[in-house]
């Protein structure tokens, strides 16, 4: 890191940190201290590497704002109506093979979205070492008695050892299983073990969103259904991978490999950084003889909807996603104008999930310029692409419960349709959407287009994934061709 190009203000946190540097070293203990900058000056910093003096502000959520307001107006939501082909090679060679696919046009797709807009992860990230913490038989999960193991993968932190990244997982599979079986990894807050029998029952029965705004605690909660289909859960908790905002930029897993110094423009950001923590989650899932490690999908709501999909497109490990209102950044196109756009994704609240580089497409001035969502070389159905032929389970809900407008239903669903002609070249099924894009409608609410690899369907409920857990459940299934034993109650 080079102090000269800060801003003066900024070169006086450099120098403090410098010397806070300094001292331990003077005294011979660890070498480094990571740099203790709030989002806003990593933010800023990361503007002035990029040589971006103005950005445009992101649209506001709130509906009523009086400037600045998110579009809803369906007649302006495509100023950008022509996708980046997904067939097309960079040499304007069409892709008509799965050979060109997978030789020349997905790494190309790969290099755009790794240096442009998630990051890279570097090479040399340290090992993972997993330990079972506690092994738990005298737990339920509904009424069903499961095996739960409680699991801390610590990353190897010599380079760094000011920075401690202890990776938290929970695995829990049915105890009557007869052989090893599907595991269905979720993102999520750290939960603990499940109960004892007779302790009571979690009252949030929706997961990591806890289904705000709307939607009805009855019912099973999605762990229940994987349980009882004979299916094993992992969840993994995104923050013992990296922080959830900028401020922990240069700690985490990200600070370790940068020394506790700030990032490059296309070093990884948060979602990447979660989802090399998902793809080490399943080493550890490689060696318990429970689990099928063949049929390990993930899953995760909202912004861990993101950090799902991106797990699946770069990790040929994962066999299946469920990926739940994901919205901008995830299964949403960044070219459509309706509800949360690409210039919320590089303020300061938000830009840590992405990589630095990707701050230039919400640029108003800068050394380069302005760039907009036009100029991204990629969008979204190229990531949902990305996870071809492996079956993806693209999940909303409605606004009436809480699945705001925010999320784009409809640009997610335009991606959905135009990550299709991918699907079909590598002999995989799309959702059976006949229009092309940019002409095709979400169809109505509780609609099944789930006969193939790629599926959709908006629930009727709010901002969670758990009233898509038994259609999940039914087609991953199908398509993973596990056919469950019979579920043994406890005693
Ligand atoms: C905000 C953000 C979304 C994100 C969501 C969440 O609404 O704008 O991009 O998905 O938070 O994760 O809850």
């Amino acid at each position: 890191m080079n102090c000269f190009m800060l801003s003066p203000a900024f070169r006086f946190a450099c120098l403090a940190a410098v010397l806070t540097v300094a001292a331990p070293q003077l005294s011979g203990a660890d070498s480094t201290e990571p740099m203790n900058w709030t989002a806003q000056q990593d933010h800023q910093n990361m503007k002035e590497q990029l040589g971006i003096t103005r950005l445009r502000p992101g649209p506001s959520g709130n509906a009523n704002a009086t400037t600045n307001a998110a579009n809803y107006d369906p007649a302006k939501a495509n100023p950008f109506p022509d996708l980046p082909e997904p067939l097309l090679t960079k040499g304007g060679q069409k892709v008509t093979t799965a050979e060109q696919w997978w030789k020349v046009r997905r790494p190309e797709i790969v290099e755009d979205f790794e240096r442009e807009v998630f990051g890279r992860v570097p090479k040399n990230v340290p090992k993972v070492t997993w330990t079972v913490l506690t092994q738990a038989t005298d737990r339920v999960v509904g009424e069903l008695p499961v095996i739960a193991k409680q699991l801390v993968g610590q990353v190897d932190n010599s380079s760094c050892p000011s920075i401690k990244v202890d990776i938290q997982m929970n695995l829990v599979t049915p105890a009557n299983a007869r052989g090893p079986m599907p595991v269905l990894m979720m993102f999520g807050f750290g939960s603990g073990l499940p109960r004892r029998p007779g302790e009571p029952a979690p009252t949030n029965r929706f997961g990591a969103f806890g289904g705000f705004g709307g939607g009805t605690n009855a019912g099973p909660s999605s762990t229940e259904m994987l349980i009882a289909a004979g299916w094993g859960y992992a969840t993994i908790v995104p923050n013992s991978i990296q922080a959830d905002n900028g401020a922990g930029l240069t700690k985490g897993i990200i600070g370790l490999v940068n020394q506790g110094q700030p990032r490059q423009p296309d070093d990884w950001g948060s979602l990447r950084a979660w989802a090399w923590g998902a793809a080490r989650g399943l080493d550890y899932l490689e060696t318990d003889s429970t689990v099928d490690a063949k049929k390990v999908g993930i899953e995760g709501v909202s912004r861990y909807g993101k950090a799902a999909l991106v797990t699946l497109a770069f990790e040929p490990r994962f066999a299946i996603a469920l990926v739940g209102s994901s919205g901008e950044g995830g299964a949403k196109l960044h070219r459509r104008n309706f509800g949360e756009a690409v210039e919320n994704l590089t303020g300061s609240g938000e830009y840590h999930w992405m990589a630095g580089n990707f701050l230039k497409y919400g640029t108003a001035e800068s050394k380069f310029g302005s760039k907009n969502a036009g100029d991204l070389p990629v969008d979204a159905h190229q990531l949902i692409a990305l996870c071809a032929p492996r079956p993806i389970f693209i999940s909303y809900g409605i606004p009436a419960r809480g699945d705001a407008n925010w999320l784009d239903q409809q640009g997610s669903y335009m991606a959905t349709v135009a990550a299709g002609p991918v699907f079909r070249l590598l002999g995989a099924r799309d959702i059976g959407e006949k229009e092309n894009y940019r002409a095709a409608k979400m169809p109505p609410v509780n609609t099944d287009m789930l006969d193939g690899e790629l599926a959709w369907r908006q629930h009727d409920g709010g901002h969670e994934d758990r009233s898509n857990m038994k259609h999940f459940i039914a087609w991953a299934d199908r398509l993973l061709k596990y056919a469950p034993p019979a579920a043994v109650p406890a005693k």
